[in-house]
C-alpha cells in the first residue's frame, strides 16, 4: 500500500526502532559518504532536536521523524534553498493527503491555528565554498493524541490526528513527502527555485503580519512583508527594511 515511486529520496532507508537523533545519525552517515536522498527514520528518538537548542517531542510510533541527506550542488549560501523546499513539500502533503489546511511560520514551521504540525532542522556542512552536505530533519506529528502531548508543548503544538480526527498512514505518508521532495530538488536545481519562492510565499502565515523578532541580545517589531532569495525574512520597522537570518532568532506574532 505504501509505493516508493521516487528515484533518489529514499533509496536507501535506515530505519531505527529507537535512536537519538535521526539527524545525528544522518550527519554520521552523510560524513561517510552515504548516497544523496538516504533517509534516517525512527519510531522514537530518546534525544530528538528542535531549533535554538530545544527539545522535539518524539513519541513511538505516533509521528514521522525522519531526516534525509542532500548533497545540492550549490554554495553553502544557498543551503536555505533547501529547507524552504522541504517546507513547501511537506505543507503540500499535508494539505492534500490529510486535508488540513495548514501554513508555513518562518522560517520552516509549518502550523495549524497557531499550534506546530511539522518542525523542520537543517543541518550543513561546508568546505570552502562548497557544500559537503545538508541533513534536513523533519518532525511530523502525526498520529498524537492531543491529550498525549505534555503540559508545557501541549499549548504550542497539535498533530494531523487532533487536527482532522483521523489515523494517518505514516508509510503512505512518508512515501508522498518523499516524492514531493524529489520533485521539489529537482527543480531547485534545475533553476526553478522561483517557483519554489512563490509557493512558500501563498502558503506563508507570516508574511503580511507584524511579528516581533527575538534574538539573544536583541529584540524589535516590525512587519514581515516578503523573503528574499536566500530565505530571510525582511521586516519592514520605523528604521527602515531590516533582513533577518533564521540563525539564532524566533518570531512571534504581536
Ligand atoms: C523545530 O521546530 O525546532 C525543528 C524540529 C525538528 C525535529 C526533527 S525530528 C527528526 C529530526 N531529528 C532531530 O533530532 N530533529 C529533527
Amino acid at each position: 500500500k505504501a509505493v516508493l515511486t521516487t528515484k533518489v529520496m529514499g533509496q536507501e532507508i535506515y530505519y531505527y526502532p529507537q535512536i537519538g537523533s535521526t539527524n545525528n545519525e544522518a550527519k554520521k552517515l552523510a560524513a561517510g559518504g552515504c548516497p544523496e536522498g538516504t533517509i534516517v527514520v525512527a519510531e522514537t528518538q530518546n534525544t530528538g532536536r528542535g531549533r535554538l537548542a530545544r527539545g522535539w517531542f518524539s513519541p513511538y510510533g505516533k509521528g514521522i521523524w525522519m531526516s534525509v541527506v542532500l548533497r545540492p550542488p550549490f554554495s553553502p549560501l544557498e543551503a536555505s534553498k533547501c529547507t524552504l523546499m522541504a517546507a513547501v513539500a511537506v505543507n503540500r502533503v499535508i494539505r492534500q493527503v490529510a486535508g488540513v489546511y495548514s501554513g508555513i511560520k518562518w522560517p520552516n514551521d509549518i502550523l495549524f491555528q497557531g499550534r506546530k504540525l511539522v518542525g523542520i532542522l537543517t543541518e550543513m556542512s561546508a568546505e570552502m565554498d562548497a557544500i559537503n552536505y545538508v541533513v534536513i530533519g523533519m518532525g511530523i506529528n502525526v498520529n498524537i493524541e492531543e491529550r498525549e502531548f505534555p503540559g508545557e508543548i501541549a499549548a504550542t503544538a497539535t498533530s494531523l490526528l487532533a487536527v482532522s480526527g483521523r489515523e494517518i498512514d505514516r508509510r503512505m505518508f512518508l512515501a508522498a513527502i518523499l516524492k514531493e521532495l524529489e520533485t521539489a530538488y529537482h527543480l531547485v536545481q534545475t533553476g526553478g527555485f522561483t517557483s519554489i519562492l512563490d509557493d512558500w510565499r501563498s502558503q506563508s502565515i507570516t508574511l503580511g503580519k507584524n511579528v516581533d523578532v527575538i534574538g539573544p541580545d536583541h529584540r524589535y517589531s516590525g512587519l514581515a512583508i516578503d523573503i528574499d532569495n536566500e530565505g530571510a525574512l525582511l521586516v519592514k520597522t520605523a528604521q527602515g527594511v531590516r533582513k533577518v537570518l533564521a540563525g539564532d532568532v524566533s518570531i512571534r506574532p504581536v
